[in-house]
This record gives C-alpha cells, sequence and structure tokens, in this order.
C-alpha cells in the first residue's frame, strides 16, 4: 500500500539531485560560446579578448567578486549577463572563470 508513495518519493529525490548537479556544474566554456563570444573573442566595443593576458591582467586585479558582479549586473558598455538575462548568476560565474582561466 506505501509503495507507489515511496517510489514517488524516489522519484522526486533523484529530480532534485539531478537539478544540484546541474546547478554546480554550469558549463563556462558552453555559457562562453553561446553569450560572450561575440564579444569577447573579437574585442567588439572595447570587451577584453579572451587569452589575451594584458587586457585580463588589470580586470583580475579588482578580484574575482568585482568582475562577477560586473558581469551580472553590467558595467560601461559590457551588458549584464551578456544580455543573455536568461542565464542563472552560477552560469554567468561559470563563464568569467572560464575567461579568467584562460589568462592564469
Ligand atoms: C555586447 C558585447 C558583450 C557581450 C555579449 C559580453 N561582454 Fe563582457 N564586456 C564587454 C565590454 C565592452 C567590456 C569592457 C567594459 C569596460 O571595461 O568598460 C566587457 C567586460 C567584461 C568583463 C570585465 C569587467 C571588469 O570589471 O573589468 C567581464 C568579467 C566580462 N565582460 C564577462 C562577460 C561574460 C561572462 C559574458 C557572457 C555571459 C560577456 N562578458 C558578454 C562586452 C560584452
Amino acid at each position: 500500500m506505501m509503495k507507489p508513495l515511496f517510489t514517488a518519493l524516489i522519484a522526486a529525490g533523484a529530480a532534485m539531485a539531478f537539478s544540484v548537479a546541474a546547478q554546480a556544474e554550469a558549463d563556462g566554456e558552453a555559457v562562453y560560446n553561446q553569450a560572450c563570444m561575440a564579444c569577447h573573442m573579437t574585442g567588439a566595443a572595447g570587451a577584453p579578448i579572451k587569452g589575451n593576458k594584458e587586457a585580463w591582467e588589470p580586470r583580475i586585479e579588482k578580484g574575482i567578486d568585482t568582475l562577477y558582479e560586473h558581469s551580472i549586473n553590467g558595467f560601461n558598455a559590457m551588458p549584464p549577463k551578456g544580455g543573455n538575462m536568461s542565464l542563472s548568476d552560477e552560469e554567468v560565474q561559470a563563464a568569467v572563470d572560464f575567461m579568467v582561466e584562460a589568462v592564469e
């Protein structure tokens, strides 16, 4: 008699575990390719180019939290979340990490 409820609970638990894992492992490279590359590969509008140490060093010096904040809320010609408001904060941060790691 308890079995259907039990099965439903396990299914719900598995679904929750899955979405937590998906959040924790936001794929910075995929987000970059989708939402950041247009400017950060070409330097459009003065964007620091991915892999360009000189462009990134003074930015990294501001601290990673500032870079996260500027990417999420915008900074001069840098649009909030690269203009893609459907991205989660975690996804934007993963893309920042991806670009910062490229010059470290
Ligand atoms: C429409 C073009 C455009 C897109 C798309 C874009 N950026 Fe930018 N980004 C810029 C420009 C321009 C700057 C330089 C702003 C400045 O220093 O005045 C910048 C700066 C930055 C900085 C440095 C901020 C600082 O404080 O120095 C980070 C980090 C960053 N972008 C992350 C991202 C991420 C992550 C994405 C994708 C989710 C993204 N950008 C998408 C144009 C863009």
